[in-house]
């Protein structure tokens, strides 16, 4: 389709005359049949639902078409609207649109959506099984043609994946606001997302599905290096490095796809298991994964051969992961490292796939026999503790990777809670990411180069490692290490072949980072050496998001269970000078279990935009360290005095720390 074509399409928005039928094609991954959950008159609302669309004279023709859908996937995803034009993430300057902000969310949008980014494209998901951008095609043509019209006097207003429309607004306003599957706290249980999803008036967002910012795997590759890394430090008490250390883990799905290439970035060996030939054949090709395996014993040889030689390598293990789990424990094999990452946030709708079943079969079973296929989940999970139970005796270091793992395990009966009501194994952010860098203040930062030039890319690594390489030299001894495993990732990015999609990259970097970087991109696109960029970061960061059991779960003053932080981060952002903002329900470990937030911020040059880096960036960061602060986190005591005697505007209230012999004593 030639690019004035392309641009008709988007301005037309929904077609002014129906486009031929279309069925879904086979060749791609495709979310699995949701539960059959709603009454006969829930379906005809449904429909009834989705019809509002369309013009009328069109309903005879879509709504047997709709509730076929409907039917047959438990959701109307309204095929017959899916674009005839590649979907991919193009250069800025080809988005039909009269202001750039606009036409730099259009790019971040169609990123999301495509085919080799996006998990389960046609049904309009990024990642996480069911991490969607819209609930339906209409939502999508509609947004991109308001988009394509708005001004920089106007704000879209994003309802779960629909646009309600465009409101008056002004130039320091959001372009765009999202909410993704806010509900009435008594009504966010798991059954409520598949019923009122089915009904088409939520989505669940997952954290950068929903709000436009996902970058594809690379994003989580640094996150997981990052852990991987301080985890093996965490463990190697001989000091002997992460050579013919063994790492053991599930998932090679949207995020969980990143273990195996963090594993090769960190240096040890890896077996990752996955039940899905697609999800493991498609990391594959991309090089994210060495080889694929499916009989334990070859695959134990290879991997024994490879940790004598410490040789550095990654195997997908086709299969479930309890026999690998069980089979590695039979056959005394040690285990240094050990985690799991199948999608727990979404246990009875395929994000989990129970032993004993292949993957047709438990497909087949969860929307024909929720009950049993439920249970099946709840025994698989029994036999997965019990084995890493039996290995961690063994010297296994297990950690839980945010995905749930411990919750539904415990919650399907295993015996894994201490006196003190925390599990016998802790999360990556209580041990790892929590106290060594989110109290910091480091997270990850992303930008994405808008002109879709490699070369961009390249010239933002090194503006980037430049300025990071600056503030080492100053930093203090607390986050050096940090500063220092940022510079070896982002001098290395390039080689190590990470995007998939638009041009972007992630790093870990604290406020004072994350500012500098980000005017040294303004004075470059200023200079005219790059074209705009894009800044986000994903939710997994020190203020975005309010998730007990991962994020905020090494918050230990009895306020993990609230959410406020997120809400005051998304609003807070959106008047200091984000260029769109969200807050989505359930981002990363499930509906109902996390309030997260996110922001866009489109940098054009200007001076307009250092001001709102200056602004938004430094809130962005500090108000989750003067959170975790008041929760009496050391590093993040230590990083909110820094702050404010680098910001005489910034006056935080700092804990009184009560005796513990005080306390024992009442
Ligand atoms: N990487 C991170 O840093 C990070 C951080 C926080 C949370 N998470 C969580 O990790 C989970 C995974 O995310 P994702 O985007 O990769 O999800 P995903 O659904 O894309 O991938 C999960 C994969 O696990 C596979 N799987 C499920 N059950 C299995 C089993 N029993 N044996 C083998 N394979 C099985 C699935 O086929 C799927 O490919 C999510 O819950 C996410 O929230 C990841």
């Amino acid at each position: 389709m030639s690019a004035e074509d392309f641009k008709t399409e988007i301005r037309q928005g929904i077609p002014d005359s129906l486009p031929p039928k279309k069925t879904r094609d086979e060749k791609y991954s495709h979310a699995p049949v949701r539960k059959d959950i709603l009454s006969e008159r829930e379906k005809k609302l449904a429909v009834k639902n989705a019809l509002r669309y369309f013009d009328s004279k069109f309903h005879e023709e879509l709504a047997p078409e709709f509730a076929e859908e409907l039917n047959k996937y438990g959701r109307i995803y309204m095929y017959r609207f899916m674009p005839d034009y590649e979907m991919h993430a193009r250069p800025i300057e080809d988005y039909p649109a009269s202001s750039k902000q606009a036409a730099a969310i259009m790019l971040m949008i169609q990123n999301n959506l495509d085919p080799a980014v996006a998990q389960h494209s046609q049904e309009l998901i990024t990642y996480g099984g069911n991490g969607a951008v819209f609930q339906n095609w209409a939502q999508y043509r509609l947004t991109m043609q308001y988009l394509s019209v708005m001004t920089d006097d106007q704000t879209l207003h994003m309802y779960s994946g629909h646009p309600m429309g465009l409101f008056p607004s002004s130039p320091d306003a959001p372009r765009v606001v999202v909410t993704n599957g806010m509900m009435i706290p008594n009504y966010s249980s798991q059954d409520d997302w598949e019923r009122y999803n089915a009904l088409g008036v939520t989505q669940y967002g997952q954290m950068t599905a929903g709000s436009y910012m996902y970058i594809g795997p690379q994003g989580i590759v640094h996150g997981t290096t990052i852990t991987v890394l301080n985890a093996i430090r965490k463990i190697d008490k001989e000091g002997t490095g992460t050579g013919g250390k063994l790492f053991v883990t599930s998932g090679l799905g949207g995020m969980s796809g990143a273990q195996p290439k963090a594993g090769n970035i960190a240096g040890c060996v890896s077996i990752t298991a996955e039940i899905n030939p697609l999800a493991a054949k498609k990391r594959h090709e991309q090089g994210w994964v060495d080889e694929i395996e499916s009989d334990l014993a070859t695959l134990m040889k290879k991997v024994e051969s490879d940790r004598k030689g410490k040789k550095a390598r990654s195997y997908a293990y086709l299969g479930n992961i309890v026999d690998l789990w069980e089979y590695l424990d039979k056959n005394d094999i040690s285990v240094d490292l050990g985690s799991d990452q199948t999608s727990l946030h979404n246990p009875w709708a395929g994000g989990y796939y129970p032993v004993g079943y292949s993957f047709e079969e438990s497909n087949e079973m969860m929307a024909k026999d929720p009950e049993k296929f439920k249970k099946a989940v709840k025994d698989s999970l029994l036999r997965q503790i019990q084995a890493i139970n039996k290995l961690s005796d063994k010297g296994m270091y297990f950690f839980d990777y945010g995905n749930a793992f411990l919750l539904e395990a415990s919650r399907a009966g295993a015996d894994i809670i201490k006196d003190n009501g925390e599990f016998t194994y802790p999360s990556y952010v209580q041990d790892i990411m929590g106290p060594m860098c989110f109290d910091y203040g480091f997270g990850p930062f992303r930008w994405v180069c808008t002109s879709g030039k490699p070369e961009d890319l390249d010239y933002t690594d090194k503006l980037a490692s430049a300025v990071l390489r600056e503030q080492k030299e100053t930093a203090d001894q607390e986050i050096s290490t940090q500063i220092d495993d940022n510079i070896t990732w982002i001098e290395a990015a390039g080689d190590n072949k990470l995007v998939v999609g638009s041009q972007a990259r992630i790093l870990y970097a604290d406020a004072k980072g994350r500012m500098a970087i980000a005017k040294a991109f303004n004075d470059a696109i200023k200079d005219g050496k790059i074209g705009p960029v894009v800044l986000g970061r994903d939710h997994h960061d020190v203020s975005g998001t309010d998730s007990p059991y991962r994020e905020t779960s090494n918050i230990y003053d009895g306020s993990r269970f609230t959410a406020d932080m997120a809400i005051q981060n998304v609003i807070g952002d959106s008047f200091r000078g984000a260029t769109w903002v969200s807050i989505h329900n359930g981002g990363g470990v499930g509906w109902g279990e996390v309030i997260n937030g996110g922001f866009g911020m489109l940098l054009d040059g200007s001076n307009q935009a250092e001001d709102r880096i200056n602004s938004m960036l430094f809130y962005d960061v500090n108000n989750g360290i003067s959170r975790r602060a008041w929760a009496g986190n050391e590093g993040a005591l230590f990083a909110i005095k820094e702050a404010m005697k680098n910001n005489p505007s910034l006056m935080v209230t700092i804990p009184n720390k009560a005796d513990d012999d005080l306390l024992n004593n009442l």
